[in-house]
């Protein structure tokens, strides 16, 4: 039987969609009908001299491709695509479908979007509809066919980019048509009312439902809300996005059968509406966009996280950085611009972690509207500036590195990630606002990272695989197959770390009787009492001198050793980290959020156990990831230091030429073919 990884590389290399251009993509969104016509050709020769060679154009273009119901204007698109394809420059066609035309709003206002406390986002902005919307599906739809039609055979044309960042601005609509769909989805989930009472616990503040109709989406309500109908609401809403995606690929897969199709999501700290273990199996291929956050001290860490999550939605194949930022952003209330060297970086660790190109928002940086203080790879001082001094840069060391195209990354270590936990973590009424599903998965990514590995990410409740080490942070909504596959895994000889707020509740947000960790607790040989969240700011110690805050819990060894005990706080006495040998595995329980220094020296320790320490460790501020290709491998040192590295490996620097010991510069990349790999 084929596992899903086999199933993706069957689809990819069908599709072949990374040799649709050649070596790795270099380009961005390019919005032509911004701008005068007299400028395109200068757009060309720009995009000629830095090497680009794939772009996205129309996402956001219906009202210029549809300006009245039924009237398309595809004239100037036709002139683009045909410049395009003269500057040797191939196309990521979007459907267009992201933002519907001003008119639809005036036509049919019950397609605008609607919010909890049903204020009506309006047309001014973008992504205006609501996902449940008929009219929506079939004004849409129409223009993906014509879209599809007129393009299917211009050989400009290497892809498909369906919609934008679904649910980027209008995630979860309330209105009456969504209050509809959402009791079509519950019927379907539940069948009877009674099963979704249970499911509610509706018996709580008197919430029984005696018909379907009385159902309402999670309004703005007196006081805190049915957690569950709330977790149920994010999952219909995830789902109608997905239909949305599927509606409009299956127009062009019947229209164009060749071109593959993909959608841009976002795997990035700031945005969980959708849970992209859904939708990884449905595009072609995946994509992803990422942008630092200005108050991040250390944004390379977030962008690692999301590279190495975005390839495990891909199933380890290589994948496409759709998006990312030359230097500044708009959107952020302080839109820090990029050192010198720090975009070359990023888009180097992206490519380190499996994406096979480097595209931007945007080409030319707009004169006009919300983003024009958004960087780009033009900006608005033009070709004479250290941006696209940069840009060039780039595209140059990206043509002398293209040979890791199609090459994988093997990592020993996985960490399972969840949105669902995520979602349900995040709800009112919880132990402690501080609770923070990121900050745990972030925290131990980085220490793995720091150690030399890759982690790789994988589903929840999916079998583990041949990994040595498998970390479990803060899985807060765990069934009973979740539970199985991380016991398997451990009996198997496999080394698991469990962190706190792992399996309190199922997936009906039903809290695990007889301690937290449920079905785990055998597994972990620990079962929780009690939680002790800690008051904002205050700090407890650890017996090996280590520190927590925000989080600890009353931890009851059943077959597990204490390893590391709190000296100080709610639950001083009792353990803090705990180990448990369970079958030929070892189970790691750690019951507080353990300080930056702790977390590190804890992952080290079981590394050290497991015999997973890396040959080489990254010196300090430096990423080390290898890409395998065939009988070779590729070694990207990224150095985010402000000193030089010399590293014991040695190979040829395709970047440089040189071959012996590798240096990297401070701030700079290498990027090493070692021949015996
Ligand atoms: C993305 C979006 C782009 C652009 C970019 C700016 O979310 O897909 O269209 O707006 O942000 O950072």
């Amino acid at each position: 039987m084929l596992n899903y990884a086999d199933i993706c590389g069957k689809v990819g290399e069908l599709m072949n969609w990374n040799g649709k251009f050649d070596g790795l993509a270099f380009g961005g969104d390019y919005n032509p009908e911004q701008w005068p016509e007299s400028v395109w050709s200068d757009d060309y020769e720009l995009m000629r001299e830095a090497g680009v060679n794939l772009v996205s154009i129309a996402i956001h273009s219906w009202a210029q491709l549809e300006p009245e119901p039924g009237r398309f204007e595809f004239g100037w698109l036709d002139r683009v695509m045909d410049g395009l394809h003269g500057a040797d420059v191939r196309v990521d066609l979007g459907t267009g479908t992201a933002t519907p035309p001003p008119w639809m709003a005036r036509l049919y206002p019950e397609t605008l979007p609607v919010q909890e406390d049903m204020t009506v986002l309006w047309p001014g902005a973008r992504q205006t509809y609501c996902p449940s919307s008929p009219v929506f599906d079939e004004l849409s739809l129409r223009l993906v066919e014509q879209l599809a039609h007129r393009y299917a055979s211009h050989p400009a044309l290497a892809m498909w980019h369906v919609s934008n960042e679904y649910g980027c601005h209008n995630a979860r609509c309330y209105c009456d048509v969504s209050a509809m769909a959402f009791r079509r989805w519950l019927e379907d989930r539940y069948v009877t009312l009674d099963r979704l009472n249970d499911a509610w616990g509706t018996a709580v503040w008197g919430q029984r439902y005696s018909a379907w109709e009385e159902i309402m989406p999670p309004r703005v309500a007196p006081t805190f809300r049915n957690p569950t109908q709330m977790i149920d609401f994010r999952r219909f809403s995830n789902d109608e996005f997905l239909a949305r995606f599927r509606a409009e690929r299956e127009v062009l897969r019947r229209v164009t059968p060749d071109i593959p199709i993909t959608t841009n999501f976002m795997v990035i700290r700031h945005f969980n509406e959708l849970d992209y273990w859904t939708w990884s199996e449905e595009p072609d291929f995946i994509s992803n966009d990422h942008y630092l956050s200005g108050a991040d001290t250390n944004p390379h860490r977030e962008l690692a996280f999301c590279a190495d999550l975005t390839r495990g939605l891909a199933g380890g194949e290589p994948w496409l950085l759709m998006e990312h930022s030359t230097s500044a952003v708009n959107w952020q209330p302080r839109n820090i611009a990029k050192e010198p060297g720090e975009m070359i970086r990023n888009s180097m660790a992206h490519i380190a972690r499996g994406s096979d190109g480097a595209l931007f928002f945007q080409w030319r940086q707009a004169r006009a509207g919300s983003e024009k203080f958004h960087s780009s790879m033009v900006p608005h001082a033009g070709r004479e500036s250290r941006v696209f001094r940069e840009v060039v840069e780039l595209g140059g060391a990206l043509r002398k590195i293209a040979e890791v195209k199609g090459s994988e990354i093997e990592s020993r270590v996985a960490m399972i990630y969840d949105w669902e936990s995520w979602w349900a973590s995040e709800a009112e009424c919880h132990p402690t606002i501080d609770f923070n599903y990121r900050d745990i998965s972030h925290a131990y990514h980085h220490a793995l990272t720091a150690s030399g590995h890759t982690v790789d990410f994988i589903a929840p409740g999916v079998p583990v695989g041949d990994y040595e080490l498998l970390v479990v942070p803060g899985f807060y909504m765990m069934n009973e197959q979740d539970a199985a596959v991380i016991r398997d895994f451990v009996a198997a000889g496999g080394t698991a770390i469990i962190t706190y707020g792992t399996g309190v509740a199922d997936d009906d947000d039903h809290a695990w009787l007889g301690g937290y960790l449920g079905p785990l607790r055998d597994v972990a040989g620990v079962s929780v009492e009690e939680v002790h969240p800690l008051r904002q700011g205050e700090q407890v110690t650890l017996d090996d001198g280590g520190n927590a805050d925000v989080w600890t819990e009353r931890v009851n060894l059943v077959t597990a050793d204490s390893v590391v005990i709190f000296d100080s706080g709610p639950v001083a006495g009792l353990p803090a980290i705990a180990r448990n040998v369970s079958g030929s595995g070892v189970a790691w329980y750690v019951a507080a959020k353990l300080d930056e220094r702790s977390v590190q020296k804890l992952v080290d320790r079981i590394l050290d156990e497991a015999g997973l320490a890396a040959i080489e460790r990254p010196p300090s501020g430096v990423e080390m990831v290898r890409r395998k290709g065939e009988g070779t491998s590729y070694l990207f040192v990224i150095n985010h230091s402000n000193s030089a590295v010399e590293l014991s490996v040695s190979g040829t620097d395709l970047l440089t030429g040189r071959t012996g010991p590798v240096s990297v510069a401070a701030g700079g990349v290498g990027v090493v073919r070692e021949e015996d790999g």
